[in-house]
């Protein structure tokens, strides 16, 4: 099976190219950060702190996630709810943050993970996804933008969604964000060595699914 890794910031644009991609492959798009979500979105549901390692490590056993594809959108079902919509909210987005740093989430995720990428051609994209998840994978890219650029890109979407927040107050979450997944002591995200940079600030959505198609393109193995 080909494995494509793409790791990098919230933001940088990720989820929309690396599903862009993975459709002109024609592998299967992984979106782990929805993985992430569904499991805050279950501890938030039953009024738990998303900090409280230990709550939340009790928890797990209570949550059975999958992933469904319909076409080439990728549906998350926690204990057989479709949750892909909900998952999508600022409140679990910062919930999402917080469990991901609890050691017992990585591990209880993580078969889930390799399972997927043993058994399917995949784009799978996340923090450490080509750091932890797939070392060995074909290729691994490192999607990033500057912060600026990734708040005004997310400040945008949300005005045309209706929504009223200020540029600064999306540009401070952004940061939170970014500060709690890079220090974070487990599986940090940070660049793997052998990894691709691939920086986003500069080019506009077409350039970007352009530079990642050609990076992983180029990169793939000769069969
Ligand atoms: O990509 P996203 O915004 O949907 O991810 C939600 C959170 O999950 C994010 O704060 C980081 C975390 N995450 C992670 O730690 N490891 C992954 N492989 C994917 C996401």
């Amino acid at each position: 099976m080909i494995n494509v890794a793409i790791d990098g910031p919230a933001g940088a644009g990720k989820s929309t190219l690396a599903k862009a991609v993975a459709k002109r492959l024609g592998y299967i798009y992984v979106d782990t950060g929805a993985l992430y979500r569904a499991i805050a979105l279950f501890v938030i549901q039953r009024g738990v702190d998303v900090y409280n390692a230990s709550k939340v490590a009790a928890m797990l056993p209570m949550i059975d996630i999958e992933l469904k594809y319909v076409g080439d959108e990728q549906r998350v079902y926690l204990c057989g709810e479709n949750v892909t919509s909900v998952i999508r909210t600022q409140e679990v987005s910062a919930a999402a943050s917080a469990v991901s740093a609890i050691a017992k989430v990585r591990e209880f995720l993580f078969d889930l993970q390799l399972e997927m990428a043993q058994n399917n051609n995949v784009v799978m994209d996340g923090r450490d996804i080509g750091t932890v998840v797939l070392p060995n994978a074909d290729v691994k890219i490192f999607l990033t933008a500057s912060a600026e650029a990734r708040a005004r890109r997310r400040h945008k979407e949300l005005v045309e969604k209706g929504h009223d927040v200020e540029f600064e107050a999306v540009l401070k979450s952004v940061n939170e964000r970014d500060e709690q997944d890079m220090n974070r002591p487990i599986a940090p995200l940070k660049q793997a060595k052998d990894a691709i940079l691939l920086d986003t600030t500069e080019l506009s959505l077409e350039e970007s699914e352009i530079a990642l198609y050609n990076a992983i393109k180029d990169n793939l193995p000769r069969r």
